[in-house]
């Protein structure tokens, strides 16, 4: 029995996850991450290890399967990257994640687990560099290209082929006499680095928000909604993997597999190599880690993995990761240089960032000014000081970060940096609640905190105002032509022309472009008016449930949490936002100015599970997973992984275990298969 968790190590699981939730919806939906791979990694680590140790066998914790579990294909979970507007796909094999690790040993313990289950010596690998792009899966049957999808949630992807077909590398058809009848062929889309570039000095034009690497514009480019869009960005395509193949037998090895990629004329990874051992396979990773610069596509570590196409099955896989591959991460460059001064930006929510201004440092292929340096506490943590010298990472190519100070390197008796008490821009008392490392300015009217906001608002991912990025809106504010957000309603075209850089016509679109946005999407006014936790996606949930601000402002925390997607921090978040009395009065201000804050959707009511949320637990033996949940959606129902009071009804198979105990202490109804198919064949017969 699992020793009772202390509360500190419960709170701190709570806490992992709900940073983990949020990193993944940013990272696979957003393409817009906020930290690197190698502090995701991090916390990805910290949260198992917490569970194993209060849960060591798996039986509390969410996810139902353990590393040991068989995986059946409603079973995958490797984040999801679906977004709505896209057509999905069901991939024959499913597509997985890979278990990374930065570590020498894990990959001498991964080939130690291989050779007991296989009885042998040494193991054959195949080594290949590890790209970082956004991973899609290309199907050819009889050799014709027939989809491209991305992995969505490793069971059903987003169709993204119309974004791709202007790629010139990307085989329409497989010229060869000898092919399989249908084949999934796995791959990476990125981009390169000169095309990055230009894409986002074009943004900085437009002042549109600029992409922090070439990863996030390939992702971003991906799941644009316009082919014409996407075809103005040059992508690249690699591929490296299989997936389904018919017959199966048409490869017996992944080095075959490689060979034929190369004869079928398809882009290919370089510097794959078949080894002997573990030890020849150690040998190839440091090369590759001295190599990687050169190629074409980022590498961001290597990819073990078993030749033999016949043990790749015996070995089989987790409901993440398949046992037979591994991938090792390399650790991401770093290089010293001069701390010239910590500068302090206030950021719409008044959060404080100390931002380091370095002496400009060459760092994997870019020159680095500026880095970040998160908080108050890492500051006086690494004791870094202005002046010294200091060693920056830029890890995944994302912003560059203070790793660490080189003290030795320190000669006069420079202070220690003082964190200020109170607020460089508004000199307002500076705050900070219990627990938070982030100090913040207390004052909503500070200039900075509004500019924040209004860049927020007016920005891609919420009202899609063009024309209205950082510079226009730093001259709004700072002539005080705009000191609420609402007053950009109200804002002359007279009184654009007294601005700098503002002619006749530019004035006229921007006041244009204003007036266009009163009649956005409901769900862009909700996510542009920046309440903490709600982005596109709860945004999104609920405008698909409220009909309008007011029926928003008067629900209540549970009407919140009854909605798929939205979790009690959320809920409170909201509650407390619409609780403000200030809050109301401007959006009513915003009303009398002529801004929809209403959905132009009908709200579903008209389907019998609307508003009905279902938990699948055990085997199931009549429907697949898949099945039940496309028949519980298609009648306007949600199925969720967890069971909660707001739970309607939880459907047990044999062998269900914590879900259906803890639907039985909570009351909930609880259906076995054949009640639950009964179920549904009254409602609809109703
Ligand atoms: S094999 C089931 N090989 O990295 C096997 N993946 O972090 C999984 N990736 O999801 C894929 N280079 O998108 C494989 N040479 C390579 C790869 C590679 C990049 C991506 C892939 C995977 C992700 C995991």
């Amino acid at each position: 029995m699992s020793k009772e968790p202390s509360s500190q190590k419960q709170s701190r699981l709570t806490f992992l996850k709900a940073q983990i939730k949020e990193h993944d919806e940013l990272y696979y939906k957003q393409a817009q991450p906020v930290i690197s791979d190698q502090e995701y990694d991090k916390l990805k680590r910290e949260l198992d290890d917490i569970e194993s140790e209060i849960d060591p066998l798996g039986l509390f914790t969410d996810s139902e399967f353990d590393n040991n579990t068989p995986v059946k294909p409603g079973f995958i979970s490797v984040g999801d990257d679906r977004l709505e507007g896209f057509k999905s796909h069901r991939h024959v094999e499913a597509m997985l994640s890979l278990d990374n690790t930065y570590d020498q040993s894990d990959f001498f313990d991964f080939d130690k687990r291989l050779k007991k289950i296989f009885g042998e010596e040494d193991i054959d690998y195949v080594v290949e560099p590890k790209i970082d792009g956004v991973a899609v899966s290309l199907t050819y049957r009889k050799g014709i290209l027939e989809t491209a999808v991305t992995r969505g949630n490793g069971v059903e992807g987003d169709i993204i082929i119309q974004n791709l077909l202007h790629l010139q590398d990307l085989p329409r058809e497989i010229v060869s006499t000898d092919i399989p009848g249908f084949i999934e062929i796995r791959g990476e889309i990125y981009m390169e680095h000169e095309e990055f570039l230009r894409i986002n000095k074009d943004r900085t034009r437009l002042n549109l928000p600029l992409y922090a690497n070439p990863r996030n514009l390939a992702a971003g480019t991906v799941k644009l909604l316009d082919p014409k869009e996407a075809k103005q960005r040059q992508l690249k395509i690699v591929l490296y993997g299989l997936g389904a193949c018919e017959p199966s037998s048409f490869f017996n090895s992944q080095i075959a597999f490689h060979e034929a990629l190369k004869t079928w004329q398809f882009p290919t990874v370089e510097f794959v190599k078949f080894v002997r051992s573990a030890d020849s396979a150690w040998d190839r990773i440091c090369q590759l880690d001295k190599l990687r610069h050169g190629y074409a596509y980022p590498t961001d570590g290597a990819v073990i993995k078993l030749d033999s196409r016949e043990k790749q099955n015996i070995a089989g896989h987790t409901s993440k990761a398949p046992r037979w591959a591994i991938a090792y991460k390399f650790e991401s460059e770093r290089q010293v240089t001069k701390l010239i001064d910590i500068i302090l930006q206030v950021g719409r929510t008044g959060a404080v960032t100390p931002v380091a201004c370095l002496d400009p440092v060459q760092l994997a292929g870019t020159m680095v000014s500026r880095a970040s340096l998160h908080n108050a506490d890492e500051i006086h943590r690494k004791d870094i000081r202005v002046g010294d010298q200091v060693v920056v990472e830029k890890a995944g190519e994302i912003i560059p970060q203070v790793v660490e100070v080189i003290e030795e390197s320190r000669t006069e008796d420079v202070p220690s940096f003082k964190f200020p008490s109170h607020c460089p821009i508004c000199n307002s008392l500076l705050v900070r609640t219990e627990g938070e490392a982030t100090w913040r300015c207390s004052d909503y009217d500070c200039p900075d905190q509004l500019k924040g906001r209004i860049e927020y608002f007016a920005s891609r991912g919420c009202l899609d105002i063009e024309n209205l990025g950082e510079a226009v809106v730093n001259q709004l504010v700072d002539s005080k032509l705009v000191s609420r957000l609402d007053e950009l309603y109200q804002l002359e075209q007279s009184q654009l022309l007294q601005l700098e850089g503002f002619a006749e016509k530019s004035a006229k679109n921007l006041i244009e472009a204003i007036e266009q946005s009163k009649t956005q999407e409901f769900w862009r006014m909700i996510c542009g008016l920046g309440i903490k936790h709600i982005g596109a996606s709860a945004s999104k949930d609920l405008a698909r449930n409220f009909s309008d601000w007011r029926s928003l402002a008067g629900a209540k925390v549970e009407d919140f949490t009854a909605i798929e997607g939205v979790g009690m921090i959320m809920a409170e978040s909201l509650s407390l936002f619409f609780n403000d009395s200030d809050n109301l009065s401007f959006l009513e201000s915003m009303e009398n100015l002529g801004v929809v804050l209403k959905s132009d959707i009908e709200i579903e009511t008209s389907r019998p599970l609307v508003g009905k949320t279902f938990v699948l637990t055990g085997s199931l033996e009549i429907f697949s997973r898949l099945e039940a949940t496309a028949k519980i959606e298609s009648l306007g129902g949600k199925v969720s992984s967890s069971v909660s009071k707001q739970t309607s009804f939880v459907v047990a198979g044999p062998g269900a275990g914590s879900k259906l105990d803890k639907a039985r202490k909570l009351d909930v109804e609880i259906l076995n298969e054949a009640e639950f198919t009964s179920f549904l064949k009254d409602i609809v017969s109703q």
